[in-house]
């Protein structure tokens, strides 16, 4: 598939005209809303910067969180605009509203080579409908916003595989560009999808193995070895007869879980020991047991070392390795060691046999930060949770098949 793409844009001028961007700035906050992983923003400033050196009057759409359609104060994208107004090096408006009057004013009142972010798109019930002439009726609104000669540029590589408007229905409004960041990852992702080389390693975590089924079902056919860690490997532990006690566990898959084993059993690496808590809490009393051997009443909440040494040894002579997910609760750093070893060893196998190493996701991504790994040890790191999942799969993504049109 063929997008046109930013320089395209570029090179036919972007000067005095304004440029509707979609950026992904879901970036985790901590309690007193400060931003604890910038990554997404970061990753969004080549395509922004480009844009306002060519002195075009940037508008920018995201959103954060799941404020289902309200406005909610705690989902405002103010420390967005804020963090933005520093990367940049000029300051960031926020809009009052999404698409109503202060976004409006704003709009008209931008020149050349200045920039505006719109208040969270979800603050607006029509961003997520699933009724298209809702959409398409915020969509209009929004693009009202670039008044005429306008174009789209789509960035937010993170949120493309929703049909929301921002992300979509937009698209269809406007002449539409892939953005750098939308180009990159589509890119790089392609082809670990298309033509990864062998052994081909993928690593997943995260809490529900239901969200993953589909990613399991599709590289467990294409990989040489999926290993599995992080919150859904104790249902996979269940499906092995193991009693997992209160550790996370989606009873309702068990049975899929004894499937995948019998279908795929020799491909899958599963935990043989564990980190178990009394409690899920950064404090709680931990012990290392066998993967059978969970206290009573207590609760895994990493993998541990016999297993972080054997992920090891199968990531050490990879060709290929696609990771999305932690291994553990990484945020209690007494059970961060089982991803911060699988991490490692991705950037050693990166290094020492050349493999090509891509993290998905975002708390995957967001781990590499946190526990101060060196980002440039990967061959990737990709800003989309769901979407490089989802890319990886094999599904459309709709903010990226709308480019193509
Ligand atoms: C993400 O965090 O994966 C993206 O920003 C998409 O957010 P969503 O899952 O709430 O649509």
């Amino acid at each position: 598939m063929t997008m046109k793409t930013l320089q395209q844009l570029l090179d036919e001028g972007v000067e005095d005209r304004h440029i509707l961007v979609r950026s992904d700035f879901n970036v985790p906050l901590d309690e007193d809303g400060n931003i604890t992983d910038a990554g997404r923003i970061d990753a969004s400033l080549p395509t922004l910067k480009a844009l306002l050196e060519g002195g075009a009057k940037v508008i920018v759409m995201a959103h954060l969180g799941r404020p289902k359609g309200e406005v909610n104060p705690k989902f405002s994208l103010k420390p967005v605009a804020e963090a933005l107004s520093e990367r940049l090096g000029q300051f960031v408006a926020l809009a009052g509203d999404v698409s109503g009057e202060d976004a409006h004013e704003r709009a008209n009142g931008l020149t050349g080579g200045e920039i505006l972010l719109l208040e969270n798109v979800r603050f607006d019930p029509r961003e997520t409908s699933k009724d298209e002439a809702e959409r398409t009726e915020f969509a209009a609104e929004l693009v009202a916003l670039a008044a005429d000669n306008g174009a789209f540029v789509s960035d937010g590589f993170g949120v493309v595989h929703r049909a929301q408007t921002s992300v979509y229905d937009v698209a269809k409004k406007l002449p539409a560009y892939a953005g750098y960041l939308v180009e990159k990852e589509v890119k790089t992702l392609s082809k670990v999808k298309d033509a990864p080389d062998h052994p081909y390693v993928v690593v997943l975590g995260g809490s529900k193995v239901s969200d993953k089924l589909g990613v399991i079902e599709a590289l467990a056919a294409k990989a040489d070895k999926v290993i599995i860690g992080g919150g859904m490997c104790y249902t996979f532990l269940a499906a092995q007869g193991y009693n997992v006690q209160n550790s996370l566990l989606q009873e309702d898959m068990i049975e899929t879980c004894k499937d995948l084993i019998g279908r795929f059993g020799d491909k899958l690496l599963l935990p043989e020991d564990l980190i178990a808590a009394s409690e899920f809490a950064k404090d709680a009393e931990k012990q290392t047991v066998a993967a059978d051997a969970i206290p009573e009443g207590w609760m895994s909440l990493d993998i541990g070392p016999k297993t972080a040494a054997r992920y090891g040894e199968a990531l050490k002579s990879s060709k290929t390795v696609f990771w999305n997910g932690p291994m553990g609760v990484f945020e209690f750093p007494a059970f961060a060691s089982g991803t911060k070893a699988v991490a490692e060893a991705m950037i050693a196998a990166t290094k020492d046999n050349g493999s090509f190493t891509v993290v998905g996701g975002g708390d995957s991504a967001a781990s590499v930060r946190i526990l101060g790994l060196d980002e440039a040890g990967f061959s990737h790191i990709s800003t989309g949770g769901g979407a490089s999942l989802e890319l990886i799969e094999g599904k459309e993504l709709p903010g990226v098949a709308v480019l193509g049109q």
